[in-house]
Parts: C-alpha cells; sequence; structure tokens
C-alpha cells in the first residue's frame, strides 16, 4: 500500500531512542522529511544521522526537554521555518517511574504532569495554527496500555494518560471540520530502555529477569514481548492519507495482553 507520506514533514517528540525513535525511522521510511528531539544531544546526533544515511530524507533536530515551554514551542516553529509545513505530530516523553500511589509526592505529580500531559497540550497548541492552515494534519499520542487497565506500581502512567485520551477525543471533535485528526496509540510490553528500567526495578525488588519475561509472556496471549517497529507500523498508518477517516481512538499494540472486549 502507498500511504502517500512522501514529503510529509512529521514532528516525533523524544525520538532519540525507543519507540519515538521507531516511529521516526518507521516514516522516514514512508519519505517524511523528519523533525526529531531528545534531551541528550550526542545521542539524538547518532539517531538523527543515522536514520538520514540509511532513508537519504532531511532530518532536523534539537536537544528539547519536553516539559520545557519554550524549547518545545522554538523547536516546533524551527521545524515549520524549516520545512515549510507541519504535517504529522507525534507526540512522546520518557515514562515515569515506578511508584505506588503511597510512594508518590506532590512533587512528583506537577513533575509527571508536566512531562505526559502538558507536553501533549502545548505541542498540539504550537502545531495547531499550520495544520488548520493546511487543512491537514496528524496528531497521534503515544500514551500505554495503562490507559485500558492500570498497570501494576505505575501511578503517574495509569492516571496522568487518562488525561492525554480525554483531550484527543474532545480534540478528534473540534479539529475534525479542519482535516485534522487525533489518536492514541497505547503500547503494551516492547522492549526498549524504558523498559529495562522497569525491568531493574523488579530486579532490585529480588525477581530474576527470566521470571518477569516469562509472567509478561504468560500474559500476553502472541506469548512475546514486541519490538519498536511493531508500534511504529500502526503510527505510520495514522500518519497516511488512508487513515483519513479515523479519529478520536486509542488503539493497543500488545500482543493481545488487555483483556477486555472493546
Ligand atoms: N516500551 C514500552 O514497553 C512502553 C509501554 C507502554 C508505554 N510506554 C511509554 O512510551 C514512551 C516511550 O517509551 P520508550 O520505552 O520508548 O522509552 P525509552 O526507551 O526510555 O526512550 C525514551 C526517549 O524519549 C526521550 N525523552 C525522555 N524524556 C524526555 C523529555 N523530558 N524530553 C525530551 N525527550 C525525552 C529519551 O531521550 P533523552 O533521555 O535523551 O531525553 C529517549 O529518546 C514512554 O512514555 C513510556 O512510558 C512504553
Amino acid at each position: 500500500m502507498n500511504l502517500n507520506l512522501e514529503g510529509k514533514t512529521a514532528l516525533v517528540l523524544a525520538s532519540s531512542k525507543g519507540l519515538g525513535k521507531a516511529a521516526a525511522t518507521a516514516l522516514a521510511e514512508e519519505g517524511c522529511r523528519l523533525a526529531l528531539c531528545a534531551r541528550n544531544e550526542i545521542v539524538l546526533k547518532e539517531t538523527a544521522a543515522e536514520i538520514q544515511r540509511k532513508n537519504d530524507r532531511p532530518v532536523f533536530y534539537r536537544g528539547v526537554d519536553v516539559k520545557n515551554k519554550s524549547e518545545l514551542e522554538a523547536f516546533i516553529h524551527e521545524t515549520a521555518e524549516k520545512f515549510g509545513s507541519l504535517d504529522i505530530l507525534v507526540t512522546n516523553a520518557g515514562g515515569p517511574p515506578v511508584k505506588s500511589f503511597e510512594e508518590s509526592t506532590d512533587d512528583e505529580w506537577y513533575e509527571w504532569y508536566e512531562v505526559t500531559f502538558m507536553s501533549v497540550v502545548r505541542s498540539i497548541h504550537t502545531v495547531l495554527p499550520f495544520m488548520k492552515e493546511q487543512r491537514f494534519g496528524r496528531i497521534i499520542n503515544i500514551t500505554s496500555i495503562s490507559v485500558k487497565a492500570p498497570v501494576e506500581r505505575l501511578i503517574f502512567s495509569n492516571a496522568l494518560r487518562l488525561a492525554v485520551v480525554g483531550l484527543a477525543k474532545s480534540l478528534a471533535n473540534e479539529l475534525g471540520p479542519y482535516g485534522v485528526t487525533v489518536n492514541n496509540v497505547a503500547p503494551g510490553y516492547h522492549l526498549t530502555e524504558g523498559l529495562e528500567r522497569i525491568v531493574k526495578k523488579k530486579e532490585e525488588a529480588g525477581l530474576a529477569r527470566d521470571v518477569i519475561f516469562d509472567e509478561w509472556k504468560q500474559r500476553i496471549p502472541l506469548r512475546k514481548i514486541g519490538m519498536p517497529r511493531d508500534l511504529a507500523g500502526l503510527i505510520t498508518f495514522l500518519a497516511s492519507e488512508q487513515a483519513g477517516y479515523i479519529t478520536g481512538t486509542t488503539v493497543q499494540v500488545d500482543g493481545g495482553l488487555y483483556p477486555g472486549v472493546l
């Protein structure tokens, strides 16, 4: 299927590693011009060079902390100036720490609200004038399976990501008339450094690595942990013209882990 993404500008937040990098790579393979960001510029520069080398596509990057409003907005404006359009926004950020409710503090709630929710609000606010003028836009938020079923000891993710889902559904209504779609993807377990940090926490609590992975795989009907590219395929499709009649949805990519019917 030709996804008609050739020449589109895709801005992927938090994209030097893991799911963000996989999404950016897949979009570049489909012919998109890319804008990438992350906090560590050394790793980011390597990722940008790797994607550019493999795909021969322009890749723009900036060291940005997505919870920093001015850095985030400046990055988006610079991307629009450089490429002259903003067609696809993939929101993403580092995952909140492993904590139970009783371990969480006020300061952490505010910090993860900024990272998880306000980065989405601010980046959409900033891309919107461009997408509305173009009467075309694709906004895809990377959330988590925690929006369908809470994950043990991921209290910030379980609570704050639901705000992203509510926002996306509301925006689907507001932005539909302008040809802008808004959807969420909800990953289950995918092998990334982010997942490895969760594994490490469990190991520190006394669980063996094999036991952790075996327990996860037993709960996943497909009996395997996902790879980042397994999520990237869906993101690329949702960014395409063919997905133009899909908006306001949340789609899990979890090997069947989520047990509900809908
Ligand atoms: N992997 C999974 O199984 C899974 C499942 C469900 C949900 N998720 C969620 O999906 C998101 C991505 O997960 P991942 O596994 O790909 O994580 P990862 O392997 O840790 O990669 C995170 C990426 O985001 C960047 N980043 C982190 N915090 C940032 C910030 N404040 N500003 C800008 N860039 C930032 C990192 O680079 P720098 O550190 O240099 O900034 C890195 O490029 C997370 O929110 C995670 O909770 C992941």
